[in-house]
C-alpha cells in the first residue's frame, strides 16, 4: 500500500505539470489559460499558436504519466493498482497542484495513460477522435465520443481495464463540463476558430 501510495503521489505530481503552460512560456507565447477557451491543452494552443506548439503539447502531455505506469507493470502491479496510478496522472492534469487546482481537461493525459494500460483501446479512441475532429471540427465532440467509445471498446479489448477506464471517462466527461454547455447552446468554436476568450 506504500508504493501504490507512492507511485500514485508520483503519478499525480507529473500530471500537475501542464506543459501548454512551459511549451507556451517557451515560444514567448501569452499563458493558453487566459486566451481562447483558456483550457491549458494542445486544442486550445492548436487555435491559438498552430501545429507545431500543439504537437509538443500534446506530446508532452500524453508522455508525461507514462514512467510512472511503466514502474507498475514492471513491478506487476494488478489492474486495478495500475488503474489508481493512471487517475492519479488525470486528476494531476485535470487539478494540478502547482496550478492552484485549475487544470485541463486530461484527454491527451488519458490517451498516454491508455496507451500503456490498454494500448489498442488507446489507438481506435484515437482514430475516432481524429477522425471526428476532421469532420466535425470541434475538439471537444471528438473528446467527448472517445471517452464515451473507450469503457464500451474495453470491454471486448481490455476487460480487466474496464472499471478504471470507466473512472478515466467519467473524468473526461465531468471536465468537459463547459464545452457541453456551450454546445448544447451551439456557442462551441470550433478547431479552426482563432482565440476568442471564453469560459
Ligand atoms: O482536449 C480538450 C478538448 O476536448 C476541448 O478543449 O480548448 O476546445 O475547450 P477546448
Amino acid at each position: 500500500y506504500t508504493s501504490l501510495a507512492g507511485l500514485g503521489a508520483l503519478g499525480y505530481l507529473c500530471g500537475s505539470w501542464l506543459s501548454a503552460i512551459t511549451v507556451c512560456r517557451l515560444a514567448n507565447v501569452p499563458d493558453p489559460r487566459y486566451q481562447g477557451s483558456c483550457n491549458p491543452g494542445f486544442s486550445n494552443v492548436l487555435r491559438l499558436y498552430g501545429r507545431r506548439l500543439a504537437l509538443v503539447t500534446l506530446l508532452l502531455d500524453m508522455c508525461k504519466g507514462m514512467p510512472a505506469l511503466w514502474l507498475t507493470k514492471l513491478m506487476g502491479w494488478s489492474p486495478w493498482a495500475q488503474g489508481l496510478v493512471g487517475l492519479g496522472v488525470l486528476l494531476g492534469h485535470s487539478y494540478p497542484l502547482w496550478y492552484r487546482f485549475r487544470g485541463g481537461k486530461a484527454v491527451a493525459s488519458a490517451f498516454g495513460v491508455l496507451l500503456v494500460l490498454a494500448p489498442l483501446v488507446a489507438l481506435c479512441c484515437a482514430l475516432c477522435w481524429v477522425v471526428l475532429a476532421w469532420r466535425v471540427r470541434t475538439a471537444a465532440v471528438a473528446s467527448l465520443a472517445s471517452a464515451t467509445l473507450a469503457p464500451l471498446l474495453s470491454f471486448w479489448l481490455a476487460p480487466d481495464y474496464v472499471l478504471v477506464i470507466i473512472g478515466f471517462a467519467l473524468l473526461v466527461l465531468v471536465r468537459h463540463f463547459w464545452n457541453i454547455l456551450r454546445l448544447s447552446r451551439g456557442m462551441e468554436r470550433p478547431l479552426t476558430d482563432h482565440g476568442r476568450k471564453g469560459e
